[in-house]
């Protein structure tokens, strides 16, 4: 391993990734490769601009051209792939882009790297591919029963590798990580969005009753999962990566209120997101015999994440025009109009 192809790495997760890999392997060479969509942002990089072993391209992983000359131009031996459309809500009012780029994206960059001669290929997947769990601990050879079209587009994807896999002998991982927080993250997600509406005094759109369960992992530790993953994993297999760390939505967001010192009057419970999961949960034995240990706990974790948010306003404020606003609009004026006309004395 030595010139990595790092796709999608100017979103949350990967620019963390891209950060980390920089500064701890001086002697690989990480190549960033992103679109720039909406979510890619190169504020998330600058830490390492100036950094030898760093470099970044801009391009759509489905442009099969420019992957195969951005292959040859670095003489690429290993493909980590971030890149994907990642939010379920917008999977859910314009799913093409999903298709574009969570299964054929993946499927261009499998297939010019397996004629590159790749030597190792890491796709970074999510939960979701597993569906709604009502009970128990997803284990990597549970089936996958999507139920977003972004979980469907994710799972898409993961099929592809392993085709490659089997079909072609390409040495392919899959990691799926659990729901992720921390600096960085795009203000769309529940927990960046309602830090910087809360910051704001304005409401915070709780889907339904906000029971929902989710397992909340800090984004250093699921970068570390990845890149044991990558070292150690057993090709042709997945790894889950779990927080251990499940919370009921309305429990997450009363403890984030807190540290900001919010009132909790600012949540909103609005209608319901279309297809909602109630609760995602994985069972990451495997990984952590591959030597894996999380880091953080959650409530240390959390801290840092709206600390963050509160010494960064420069970086979520940019975002938080434009396309932006129209996003939020779209998603969540009627909901919003629609719990004012349900609860008008929650505000
Ligand atoms: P993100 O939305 O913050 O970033 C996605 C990045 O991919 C952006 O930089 C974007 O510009 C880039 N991109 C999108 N389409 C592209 C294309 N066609 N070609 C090249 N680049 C493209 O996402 P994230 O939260 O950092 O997630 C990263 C990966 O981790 C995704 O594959 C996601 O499915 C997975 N994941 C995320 C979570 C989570 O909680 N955020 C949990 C588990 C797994
Ligand atoms: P999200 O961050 O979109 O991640 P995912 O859907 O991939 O789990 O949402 C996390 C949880 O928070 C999920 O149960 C949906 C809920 N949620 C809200 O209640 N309101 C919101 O505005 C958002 C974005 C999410």
């Amino acid at each position: 391993m030595k010139n990595i192809l790092v796709t999608g790495a100017a979103g949350f997760i990967g620019s963390a990734f891209a950060r980390y890999m920089v500064k701890k392997y001086p002697h690989y060479n990480i190549i960033v490769y992103d679109k720039l969509t909406y979510a890619g942002n190169l504020n998330n990089l600058s830490e390492i601009d100036d950094e030898g072993n760093y470099r970044f391209e801009r391009g759509d992983i489905a442009a099969r051209d420019v992957v195969r000359g951005i292959l040859q131009k670095y003489d690429i031996d290993t493909i980590v792939n971030f890149a994907a459309e990642s939010h379920v809500d917008r999977s859910i009012l314009n799913p093409d882009a999903f298709i574009h780029t969570d299964v054929v994206g993946v499927y261009i960059l499998l297939d010019e790297g397996r004629k590159h001669g790749i030597e190792r290929f890491l796709q970074v997947s999510t939960d979701e591919v597993y569906g709604d769990v009502e009970t128990g601990y997803s284990t990597e050879d549970d089936r996958f029963l999507p139920n977003s079209p972004y979980a469907a587009s994710k799972a898409g994807g993961e099929l592809m590798v392993r085709a490659y896999h089997v079909t072609h002998g390409m040495n392919t991982v899959i990691t799926r990580g659990s729901n992720t927080f921390g600096p960085y993250q795009y203000p769309e997600k529940l927990l960046p969005l309602f830090i910087t509406e809360a910051i704001d005094n304005r409401p915070l759109p709780l889907y339904g009753d906000g029971m929902q369960v989710r397992d909340w992992l800090y984004v250093d530790d699921h970068v570390t999962g990845i890149d044991v993953a990558l070292h150690h994993g057993v090709a042709g297999e997945a790894y889950n990566i779990a927080g251990e760390n499940e919370q009921h939505n309305i429990d997450v967001i009363k403890a984030m209120l807190k540290l900001l010192g919010k009132p909790e009057t600012l949540i909103k419970h609005v209608p319901d997101r279309e297809g909602h999961d109630r609760r995602y949960a994985m069972n990451c034995d495997k990984l952590r015999a591959l030597g894996w240990q999380r880091q953080y706990d959650f409530p240390q974790a959390l801290a840092l994440t709206v600390q963050w948010y509160q010494d960064n306003e420069w970086w979520w404020r940019e975002i938080k025009t434009g396309e932006y606003l129209e996003y939020f609009k779209r998603q969540y004026a009627d909901r919003l109009a629609a719990a004012d006309q349900d609860q008008p004395n929650n505000h």
